[in-house]
């Protein structure tokens, strides 16, 4: 594969051509612009919304993206859903096995299973959680997403999202984020791939705020990645699938829309690459809580509480004395969708594997398993424990992640997971303080 360029910054107003003086110089929209190109505005804000959250990006293309023959109804990908319904959801603590690869050619779109969510696209608030697994490149079609935009977690298998802003490889311990409504299509280098996807309903994902953390730290602007214009120039008999209202909508479409030669603006895909991700914790004692590893937030209307955070849980150094190390029990009034994208979870000594998922919703209790409560409470922690070689994440909404009947229902399903805390013992002594 030819290797890629990409911009470096988070949010900024790029400008990028993948032609000479294809980028108009100083007006947005000229009568004629450079090389017949049409030019075309992709507002994922408001066009009133304030200046430092507004994310619109001007594409000069080959052909307007209206262009193309009347949508209708299909199934494109029939387990991609973004109805959660309104029976109660179980507050059981949940957890799921990894999804086995299709044996059958399943593409990116086709691949996809929702696992759970909340709110909705009408609303504009909420999301949709979803596991993917594929083994074919998506060919001869295009998809975008009016619903929402997408954040991409590879657990197996690069994938390399061509979309018309540019091209982003991506690998396991890397991520991209796809906005609203940018047409894209995935490529599997690999043969096949499996990750994680949440489709965010709300507002744009964004960096959180630091804080009295200071001007660095967390993942840092500059490690954010861009890519450079790219397009191509083919016609044919091709598909342009389209997600709104969530359902699934098939156009014809007679070229291919990735075909813009140059653009400016924010409203454009990244990447990012988790092992850049700065973490900081405790050096005296106890454990702040774990938003200290939110990578990105999607604000909600209620300030500081996020419609979704994405929080990962990176290799580190515990140093802190006097402190049960693992993360603790505890229960929330935020919903968590957790995955493990590599290595050992250092609060479950097995059974949350690769590939596999768990879910503790509001106020369901939870925290380390009886095994890892015992090691841990009799370590040693004089000297730092270093934990390497992992990569877990977490999902972590405002509202409760109802499950979908999938995931309730899949063979993945550990009907077991309860036992894990079974197995704590009773230690209590009234007479030993
Ligand atoms: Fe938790």
């Amino acid at each position: 594969m030819d290797t890629l360029q990409y911009q470096s910054g988070f949010g900024n107003d790029w400008a990028t051509e993948a032609l000479p003086g294809a980028l108009p110089s100083g007006q947005n929209s000229p009568q004629t612009c450079p090389y017949g190109l049409y030019a075309e505005q992709i507002s994922g804000t408001a066009f009133t919304a304030p200046r430092a959250e507004s994310r619109r990006s001007w594409a000069y293309r080959i052909r307007p993206g209206a262009k193309h023959l009347p949508f209708q109804a299909c199934d494109a990908a029939p387990d991609w859903l973004s109805d959660f319904g309104r029976t109660p959801a179980p507050p059981n603590q949940m957890r799921w096995s990894p999804l086995p690869l299709p044996e059958a050619p399943t593409d990116f779109i086709e691949g996809m299973h929702t696992w759970g969510g909340n709110g909705s696209p009408d609303e504009q608030s909420g999301v949709g959680i979803s596991l993917y697994a594929a083994n074919r490149t998506m060919q001869g079609r295009f998809f975008y997403d009016a619903d929402g935009e997408l954040l991409i977690v590879p657990q197996q298998g690069r994938l390399r999202l061509a979309t018309e802003l540019g091209r982003i490889d991506i690998e396991p311990l890397e991520i991209a984020v796809i906005p609203r409504g940018i047409r894209f299509r995935v490529e599997l280098p690999d043969g096949q791939a499996r990750g994680y996807v949440l489709e965010n309903f709300g507002a744009p994902l964004r960096l959180p705020e630091l804080g009295p953390i200071g001007s660095n730290c967390l993942a840092n602007a500059r490690d954010f990645l861009t890519p450079q214009a790219w397009f191509e120039d083919i016609e044919g008999d091709f598909e342009l699938i389209a997600k709104f209202t969530g359902g699934f909508w098939r156009a014809r479409i007679g070229h291919s829309p990735l075909d813009v030669v140059a653009w400016h603006g924010t409203h454009a895909p990244y990447k990012y690459d988790l092992r850049r991700f700065n973490a900081i914790g405790s050096i005296s004692y106890d454990h702040p809580d774990p938003s200290i590893f939110t990578v990105l937030t999607s604000p909600s209307d209620t300030h500081g509480t996020a419609n979704m955070d994405f929080a990962i849980f990176p290799p580190r150094i515990l140093a802190m004395e006097h402190t049960f190390r693992p993360p603790w029990f505890h229960r929330n009034v935020a919903s968590e969708f957790m995955g493990l994208i590599h290595g050992v979870y250092d609060a479950k000594a097995e059974g949350f594997v690769p590939g596999g998922a768990s879910l503790h919703n509001c106020m369901s209790g939870h925290g380390p398993d009886a095994d890892t409560f015992e090691k841990a409470s009799r370590a040693d922690i004089r000297t730092s424990h270093y934990i390497r070689d992992t990569m877990a994440f977490m999902f972590e909404t405002r509202r409760v992640i109802r499950p979908t009947a999938h995931a309730l229902i899949s063979p993945q399903l550990q009907a077991d997971y309860y036992e894990c805390w079974q197995g704590l013992a009773r230690h209590f002594d009234p007479s030993k303080a």
